[in-house]
């Protein structure tokens, strides 16, 4: 028996622990370690974490304990040891958002340029859809992978995409389904927990951050994801990793498509060399840095230089049908993305005003999103692939009255009444068009990193009129 489980069965209560949070004292790494041990073998109930996560919620944590859950997370399953790969191993992961189908461009992409992307990813919560989720609208796509095939799918096209399997990160697996249906998603110190945990458990060199503020994001203000970034990067730095934190834009949703399958679709759009240009952008800021912290492109601007080679020359999509298929997917649909589920109903929703768009609300569209079937409101929900949202106008567009904003993709008539209500109020509307809220502050745990090798210390805004502002933040040790 170890350690640790004779600890918990002789002085662990899961009471004094929840209510040691709830008056706001701060755990210690046995009660800390006590709490995933036992939880991720099942030996406490749903309801305790349940409180002790809502207690985290309201109190929060310290940097220490932050990095003790952390670490408890990452060591309550297997660390791959990807050595036996040449490549050096590169991951991004998003904080979350509404649209944000980034990963299923960049895996395939970074990996054509001869990084290694060995990608663990979630399903959706709460209002944010989950890069599993989108993957299983693939019709056979397998992303519960056993660890030897995640290693053979890696060693074969330099990329594989799965979730937490029972060996990798099993406590994130079970806290991630609990909080997405508790309410406790939105906490910086559980949110840097969970994605650093399952990150540090990839055997990754290096790690690019997407930070998520706005509408749609879990941090809806910039100084609450600059402090969630600093947290990251902080604990990445701890266990010895390259890690960058770019701070984006979730004020809209991202791209024009929500929703599983409508989302794969967008990505083969961006992998063609089309697809909207919000979502493009970030893709290749996002890749830039990859290739730049992966040590195959000198400065990020060569590494976006170079993703879009591999995107033209149709590599980076090769890549991605090669993955599908190696992952049981049917790569046909690369080709004829009428293969992925379709929904059985479209329908339209017209302006009811003339003006520029100001502003799309966009845990709304999110919400619409999963009440349509796309995400989860119960732990055991299954979702439907094929149902979402298509947005016809975004932020900045002109409008006349009748115009469509959107088109809902839908199954089920009294799902799609409730949507769509939710995504006219969502729009919003003025006379004259309103200016790009800037960038402008690197906020508190973050460093302005203002030397080579990162090129571009300054704001990395895209410019007025672009959808999407970029602000290159980061530490790099
Ligand atoms: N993404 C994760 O992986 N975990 C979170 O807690 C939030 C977003």
């Amino acid at each position: 028996m170890s350690p640790s489980v004779a600890r918990v069965q002789t002085t662990f209560r899961a009471i004094d622990v929840i209510r040691k949070k709830r008056d706001g004292g701060e755990l210690s790494r046995d009660e800390i370690e006590s709490v995933i041990d036992a939880y991720t073998r099942g030996d406490i109930p749903d309801y305790q974490v349940s409180a002790w996560l809502m207690a985290v919620v309201l109190r929060g944590m310290t940097r220490a304990e932050t990095a003790i859950l952390t670490d408890a997370m990452l060591h309550s399953g297997e660390v791959l040891d990807l050595s036996f790969l040449p490549a050096k191993k590169v991951d991004k992961h998003s904080t979350g958002g509404v649209g944000d189908k980034t990963s299923l461009v960049l895996a395939p992409l970074v990996a054509a340029a001869g990084l290694a992307v060995p990608m663990i990813s979630g399903r959706g919560l709460g209002h944010t859809g989950g890069t599993l989720d989108k993957l299983e609208s693939i019709p056979g796509f397998n992303v519960n992978l056993q660890v030897a095939q995640f290693r053979s799918v890696l060693e074969t096209c330099g990329c594989a995409m799965i979730g937490q399997t029972a060996e990798i990160a099993p406590a994130d697996r079970k806290l991630y389904a609990l909080r997405d249906v508790t309410g406790t998603v939105e906490s910086p110190y559980l949110i840097c927990a969970s994605i650093m945990s399952k990150k540090l458990a990839e055997g990754i060199d290096a790690l690019v951050l997407d930070v998520k503020t706005g509408s749609g994001a879990f941090m809806k203000s910039e100084e609450d994801a600059a402090f969630l970034a600093g947290l990251m990067v902080e604990t990445g730095e701890r266990m010895g990793k390259k890690v960058v934190a770019l701070i984006t834009d979730m004020d809209q949703p991202l791209g024009n498509m929500i929703g599983n399958s409508l989302e794969v679709v967008e990505v083969l759009e961006v992998l063609r060399g089309e697809g909207p240009e919000d979502l493009r952008q970030l893709c290749l800021e996002l890749s830039g840095w990859m290739l730049h912290l992966g040590g195959v492109s000198g400065t990020v601007a060569e590494g976006k230089q170079q993703s879009e080679r591999l995107i033209s020359s149709g590599k980076a999509l090769d890549r991605f049908r090669q993955m599908v298929e190696l992952q049981g997917g049917d790569p046909k649909v690369i080709d004829d993305a009428k293969r992925l589920p379709q929904a059985g109903h479209t329908a339209t929703i017209p302006s009811t005003k003339d003006g520029y768009i100001t502003s799309v609300q966009c845990e709304q569209v999110g919400t619409a999103c999963v009440i349509l079937g796309g995400g989860r409101e119960r732990k055991e929900d299954s979702v439907d692939p094929a149902v979402g949202i298509v947005l016809h106008k975004k932020v900045g567009d002109r409008v006349s009255g009748g115009e469509p904003l959107a088109t809902i993709h839908y199954n089920q008539e009294s799902k799609a009444a409730r949507a769509r209500q939710l995504i006219e109020r969502s729009f919003q509307f003025a006379a004259t068009p309103s200016d790009n809220r800037p960038f402008d502050h690197a906020g508190p745990g973050l460093r302005v990193f203002d030397q080579s090798p990162c090129d571009s210390p300054e704001d990395r805004s895209l410019g007025p009129g672009s959808a999407i502002r970029v602000r290159g933040v980061c530490v790099e040790n």
